[in-house]
């Protein structure tokens, strides 16, 4: 599943890591166990020697002289018959041997070195025994003579035990290694597995299926947040997936009416000679839907402008009261048609792109004027507010249906299609305007209540640079 020089398998680095550390651990461990036994063995070497010598030093004083020493060395001997490994060597004065026990003919113990301090066990390697522990102390018979006994235990015995002790310690080590390494990896595979779930899952969702969220239940909490992130990412993108869907079976629907409309009227004239009026007249409705078409793929090119954030918004301070008074103008033969009256009031001062700024209040004048009753008078006021300048736009006519509300500043929606059905309007002057007003921070809000109809611009005082 990886690839690539610098990837690396976490699982097989933690096996590594728990091989390593359990190499050092172990071993670390050995050693101390090891050091323990070895300095307890020693000790047992010389609390065995440290016991004889005091026996021997009884049987020399019970012997009265060094010449009795000498002469009846078999006490000494038989003392020392259940303790092989030690040996025993008893001097005179001058330093000539009285009594010697030994094992084994090449064992001499007049060239062993005497350490400075007797009745205290020091190390030691007398010819023919090797390294051995030694103690010796000094005493003076009941006749007067000088003895010195030394006492020689080898180390032979407790030197080949460790060594035994030392390979298992080894053996120990390199198979707990293994089996930690081998344990470490079977846990940190279990451990992964919601890795690898989490792997599975996304790999299976598609643009078709994006309704599926991962599911790590029971997982590590440090997953189940990765896993949170993604199902709020796949949220958003499944949202976003819907709406470009919807929109583009909508833009094709409704491009599809006035194509048809051209198509249709276009063949029922070509049907049979016409008069010249009929072919004027048919020219007329083709460019009209055409005319709409255009302003279609426009208004489109512009959401999705908007959509990008490529549009750029070029801040500009004005009155926003000479700016409706050019709006209302501009509507006037449109107003008159309908039988509205435009009033403008109010005077606020206005931070906002002059364009954009012009193109949202027009779609609400222009809806304004197609929902206004007969008679009746479309107001635009604007007003400073502490946090935003305010521009209203309201109209008495039918007021929207509240489970409407909510929608119509979706793109393509309107609330009564057949009402408009060949006029000009395709339902994307109101998500025009909530665009306008999203890249200006800013919002756009309604009211409608009885007769009533007032949309609501906010622009934002502190325009963030
Ligand atoms: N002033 C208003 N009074 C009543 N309904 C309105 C008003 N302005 C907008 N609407 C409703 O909101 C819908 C969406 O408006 P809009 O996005 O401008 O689309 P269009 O004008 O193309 O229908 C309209 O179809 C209309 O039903
Ligand atoms: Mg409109």
């Amino acid at each position: 599943m990886t690839t690539g020089t610098s990837s690396y398998s976490l699982l097989k680095r933690l096996t590594l890591a728990f091989s390593t550390v359990a190499i050092l651990v172990f071993a670390l461990t050995g050693a101390f166990l090891y050091h323990a036994l070895s300095t307890e063995l020693q000790r047992r070497d010389d609390i065995e020697i440290s016991g004889k010598l005091s026996q021997f030093l009884q049987l020399a004083r019970d012997a009265r002289s060094a010449q009795a020493v000498r002469n009846n060395p078999s006490v000494f001997h038989e003392v020392l018959l259940s303790h092989p490994g030690v040996y025993l060597a008893i001097f005179d004065r001058q330093g000539a041997v009285l009594l010697q026990h030994s094992d084994r003919s090449s064992v001499d113990l007049t060239a062993t070195p005497v350490a400075h301090r007797p009745n205290a066990p020091y190390a030691c390697e007398p010819p023919g025994i090797g390294p051995s522990r030694c103690v010796f102390a000094d005493e003076t018979l009941p006749s007067g003579d000088s003895v010195r006994v030394l006492l020689v235990r080898t180390a032979a015995d407790r030197q080949s035990l460790l060594e035994g002790y030392r390979i298992d310690i080894w053996l120990a080590v390199a198979v707990g290694a293994a089996l930690v390494g081998a344990l470490g990896y079977a846990v940190a595979r279990r451990g992964f597995s919601p890795v690898r779930s989490i792997g599975r899952q996304t790999s299976r969702i598609e643009a078709h299926n994006l309704s599926e969220r991962l599911d790590i239940e029971g997982g590590p909490i440090e997953l189940q947040d990765i896993a949170f992130s993604v199902n709020r990412m796949l949220d958003r993108l499944e949202r976003a997936f819907v709406r470009l869907s919807q929109f583009s079976s909508d833009l094709a629907h409704d491009m599809r009416t006035p194509l048809a409309n051209v198509i249709s009227s276009s063949q029922v004239t070509l049907s049979r000679t016409r008069t010249t009026d009929e072919y004027e007249a048919l020219i007329d409705s083709n460019i009209e839907e055409c005319e709409r078409l255009q302003r279609m793929i426009e208004s489109m090119l512009f959401l999705a402008r908007t959509d990008s954030a490529q549009q750029l918004v070029k801040f500009a301070e004005f009155d926003a009261q000479s700016e409706l008074r050019r709006l209302a103008s501009y509507f006037q033969g449109l107003a008159e048609e309908a039988g509205v009256q435009i009033a403008v009031e109010g005077n606020a001062r206005i931070s906002a792109d002059g364009t954009l700024f012009r193109r949202a209040v027009s779609n609400l004048i222009s809806n304004a004027l197609d929902h206004a009753f007969a008679g009746s008078s479309v107001e635009l006021s604007s007003f400073d507010s502490p946090e935003y300048a305010v521009v209203e736009v309201t109209n008495q006519g039918h007021a929207i249906a509240p489970e409407h509300v909510d929608r119509i500043f979706e793109r393509f929606y309107r609330v009564d299609a057949s009402r408009h059905g060949s006029a000009r309007n395709a339902g994307l002057g109101l998500a025009i305007v909530k665009s306008i007003m999203e890249l200006h921070r800013g919002k756009v809000d309604v009211a409608s209540y009885g007769e009533r109809t007032t949309f609501t611009l906010y622009f934002p005082r502190s325009v963030p640079v």
